[in-house]
Order: C-alpha cells, then structure tokens, then sequence
C-alpha cells in the first residue's frame, strides 16, 4: 500500500481522536489554495517573514563571511530566497538546493531562480534532503540552511527540538540556519488567520478530503465537515480540524477502509505552535546552535533566527 493510503489508514482507523498528517495538503490544488492564504489580509505571516528577509538579506549575507551555499527545506517556489541569493550574489557566484518533495515547487525554484543562482532541486523529504546536500556541497563553502515561513510550528515542541538536533547533526560547524518562527499574538488575531471569512482556509482543510477522494477512491461528502480552528491554550498552537455535522460513514477502497463518523467528532489535521522569541534561542541552544541574530517584524510578531552551528 503507498504511504498515503497508510498514512489515511492509520489516522483514521484508529480508536479516540482520527487524524491526517498536514504534510498532504499540499497538492496541486492544495499548494494553489495555501498561496492563496498567504495573501489573506487576516493571515500576515507569509508577509511578514518575507519583509523580515527583504529588510534584512544585505545584513544577513555580510555575517557570513567567505564562500556560502544556501539550502532550504520546503522551498516552495522560493520567492523569498531571491533576496536572500542576490545579497550573497554581489560577492560571487551561489549555490542553491532547493530541497521539496513537490516537482512543481522545484520547477518554479528552477524558472525564477536560476539568473540568481546555480540551482540544483532535491526532491526528497526534509532530512534526506538535507543528507543529500550534506554529501554534494563542496568543501570549504559554509552552508546556509533556510528553513522559513514557521515550518517549525507543524511539530510538536518536543518533536521540533528533535528536528533541530537532526538538523545539527548534518551541519558543520560554522554553518548556520535561518530558522522563521510565528510568535504568539492576541487570541482573535490568530483564530482569524486560520478561519478567515472568506472561507479559504476551510478549502483548504476540506480538499484533504477531497484529496482522499481523489487518489484513494474515497466517498467523504467535504461539505459534511465543518471548518474549525482551536487555540490551545497550554500547548500555544492553533489546531485544524473538520468537523462532521451528522452522523456519517466512509469508504476509502485505496485504504482498504471503512469509518465511522459519530456527529460532532473531529479529525484533527494541523497543529501551528506559536512562539516565543527567547524559546527559539533556548531550544536552539539545546540542539547545538548559538543565536547570532534575530529580527522581528513590527507589523505582525514573527521572528527570523539566524543560527550558527
Ligand atoms: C505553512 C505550516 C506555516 O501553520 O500557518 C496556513 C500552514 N495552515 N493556514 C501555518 C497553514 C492553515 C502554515 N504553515
């Protein structure tokens, strides 16, 4: 069975809360409504981390002296790593390995980046990815890894911690990570960004299941399942998920399953942790990383954290 339907089959075959990974919104319908959200007035993330980029890529390229490749996981189309390359441009040329496990995305990163850069795209997941950078980059170049747009915030905190050890451990000393981080903001302020009126972020939840449909010969009916985003308190994360508004049943054949639905259960798709400037610091440091520099924006708390190893 693809890890997909594997995936579907054990968040959603289980007893107690179902869930689905959020890495699978992103498909080809899924990505063009994520880009959409970042354009929302009420969701100012997207915004606010490329200003933060923008404002700060001069000052960025001038703290890491001598010859740097730059990486990044989950590049998306790379629009905010332009300013990024060109700063370290002026110097000579650069090195860019896209890494993203959609061919689109390196596509885009190839078209928009390559007068800039010598991109070379790795479509691999994020710590392959990063393995497969660690055994190209030439030696004797520092590297700058990006990992932008609160990425970080899917993880658990203690999962998040992890990932950054991980990541330390692909590195070189010297190297270093430009880490984008969505700082916690007023309650309502945050519940609108992942509920806004217009209903785009609801599409984008429900096309998970549409997805399902799609590449699982699944028969959820989307619009039996409400839109709903939490803010837990004692964890500081937003949560997704879909609600059923009736009492339902199921068929995923690519899953080789059939659910249940009691009215009102919830499948929980996506949690974005929200934090604190001195927690990127502490857990940075924990994972083996000093804190060189951090910006935030003015506009909408969002932190950019610059790394080194
Ligand atoms: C891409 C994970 C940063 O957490 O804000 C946006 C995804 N989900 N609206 C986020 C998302 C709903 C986004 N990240």
């Amino acid at each position: 069975m693809p890890e997909f339907a594997r995936e579907v089959r054990a968040g959603l075959g289980r007893d107690g809360q179902k869930t689905l990974p959020c890495r699978y919104f992103y498909d080809e319908v899924g990505s063009a409504l994520f880009e959409a959200i970042t354009r929302l007035p009420e969701y100012g993330l997207t915004r606010a981390d490329a200003r933060l980029i923008r404002d700060h890529a001069v000052d960025l390229a001038a703290r890491l002296d001598g010859p740097v490749v730059v990486a990044e996981l989950g590049s998306g189309g790379g629009a905010k790593t332009r300013w990024i390359l060109e700063a370290l441009a002026r110097r000579g040329p650069v090195t860019y390995y896209p890494i993203d496990v959609s061919p689109a995305a390196l596509a885009a990163c190839v078209r928009e980046l390559s007068s800039v850069a010598a991109v070379v795209p790795i479509a691999q997941s994020y710590l392959e990815g990063l393995r497969e950078v660690a055994a190209r980059r030439p030696a004797k170049q520092r590297l700058l890894l990006l990992f932008l747009g609160s990425t970080i915030g899917n993880f658990d905190r203690g999962e998040a911690a992890g990932f950054l050890a991980d990541i330390r451990a692909s590195l070189l000393s010297g190297d270093a990570l430009l880490l984008g981080a969505d700082l916690e903001k007023p309650v309502p302020q945050m519940l609108l960004a992942y509920d806004d009126p217009a209903g785009v972020t609801a599409a984008f939840n429900r096309n998970l299941l549409a997805r399902v449909n799609r590449e699982l010969g699944g028969d959820f009916a989307p619009r039996n399942f409400a839109h709903e985003a939490r803010w837990n308190a004692a964890e500081r994360r937003i949560e997704m998920h879909l609600r059923a508004c009736a009492p339902q049943t199921v068929r995923i054949t690519g899953a080789n399953l059939t659910v249940d639905f009691a009215r009102d259960e919830t499948i929980w798709t996506e949690s974005c942790h929200k934090f604190h400037v001195e927690e990127i610091r502490t857990m940075a440091a924990r994972a083996g990383f000093r804190c060189e520099a951090q910006w935030v924006d003015a506009a909408w708390p969002f932190s950019e954290s610059l790394l080194t190893a």
